[in-house]
């Protein structure tokens, strides 16, 4: 599909090209014999003048030469021209060419992006909904089941539900930050007032381990949308608490220096290994160590939805971690 756009592109590109350059050449063409035929009328002129004011004078040349000259010189001036829009249609076929793969390649890759999105998403959805499902048509086909059994097939089936909203809301939120990110509502707000909602809001989840989250806030105010960056915060808490063992502790704190705020949220959890960093920001990505760990339920998209909040507001996120020991997330947010 993009081969065949970027020929058609490339045509059009020529297409503009060779019409301004046959234009010209048409201009040049038609100045340039007016020119010759001027020089030519001139010359002749000067010679007759000559040949009745002198004594001995040269004969001059007859007519049907000079138009032999004229046409001459036409054809040369034709078979130039010729020649140099053959090469701009050489060299500009292959600068269109260029220019059009150059045009079309950030749409080929949003394309392909939206793809493997669709195709990444069916894919995580699928699962669930066939667990689902056969549970489900399981327990419809057991003759014996009573109210009590019944019960506990629909408690089931809400928890299942409910995941597969988490998911699909997950998408949504990636799918929408990927598209128009652009729409967040910058504002000054306390960046105490951001971490504390955050904190708050985490608190009954850190009191099931028994973990402690200590903050320390920096003060002052940051440019940022509020929702988003509480947003970040709670992802990246979840992970801490889902990640640490019961009774640990979380240190979440803020700091200034002369253009950013830097946010850590540091905890002595299961680590990351080495083989995993570099992939824990990927779209459904879960450490193995993540995946077995039965409590921690998810689906790997919190982190690119991190990423993406904090790219949107001109920042950086980083990770440091050593496995069974912890791991440090660092936020750099412009003031
Ligand atoms: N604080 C952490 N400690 C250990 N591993 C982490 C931590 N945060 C993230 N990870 C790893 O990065 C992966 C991706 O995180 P995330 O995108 O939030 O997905 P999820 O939490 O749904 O698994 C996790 O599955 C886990 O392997
Ligand atoms: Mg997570």
């Amino acid at each position: 599909m993009f081969k065949q756009a970027r020929l058609k592109l490339t045509a059009w590109y020529l297409l503009i090209i060779m019409v301004i350059s046959f234009s010209f050449s048409a201009l040049i063409y038609q100045i340039s014999s007016l020119e010759i035929i001027h020089f030519a009328d001139s010359q002749r002129n000067r010679m007759e003048r000559q040949f009745y004011s002198s004594e001995n004078p040269p004969s001059p040349p007859p007519k049907v030469l000079v138009d032999d000259l004229i046409s001459e010189s036409q054809k040369n001036l034709l078979n130039n021209l010729i020649i140099i829009n053959s090469v701009i249609l050489i060299i500009s076929g292959s600068l269109a060419y260029f220019l059009a793969g150059r045009t079309l390649s950030p749409i080929q890759k949003m394309h392909e992006d939206q793809k493997r999105f669709i195709s990444d998403a069916s894919h995580e959805l699928k699962t669930p909904i066939t667990a689902l499902k056969t549970m489900l048509e399981v327990s419809l086909r057991d003759p014996n089941l009573d109210l009590t059994e019944s019960k506990k097939v629909l408690t089931d089936s809400i928890s299942a539900t409910n995941q597969l909203k988490t998911l699909t809301d997950s998408l949504l939120e990636l799918n929408h930050l990927n598209n128009n990110g652009s729409s967040f509502k910058l504002e000054p707000i306390s960046i105490k007032n951001l971490m504390t909602e955050s904190v708050k809001k985490i608190k009954p989840q850190a009191e099931v381990k028994k973990i402690t989250i200590k903050f320390n806030p920096t003060k002052g105010k940051i440019n940022v949308d509020g929702q988003k960056i509480e947003e970040l915060f709670l992802i990246l808490l979840d992970n801490a608490i889902k990640y640490s063992p019961d009774s640990s502790q979380i240190i979440f704190n803020s700091f200034k220096t002369k253009k950013n705020v830097v946010f850590k949220i540091i905890d002595k959890g299961i680590g990351i290994s080495d083989k995993d960093l570099p992939h824990i920001f990927d779209r459904f990505y879960r450490a193995d160590n993540a995946r077995t760990k039965n409590s921690a339920s998810g689906y790997g998209l919190g982190l690119s939805i991190a990423q993406k909040i904090v790219e949107q507001h001109h920042g950086s996120i980083g990770v440091q971690s050593i496995i069974k020991q912890g791991t440090t997330f660092k936020i750099i947010l412009p003031l």
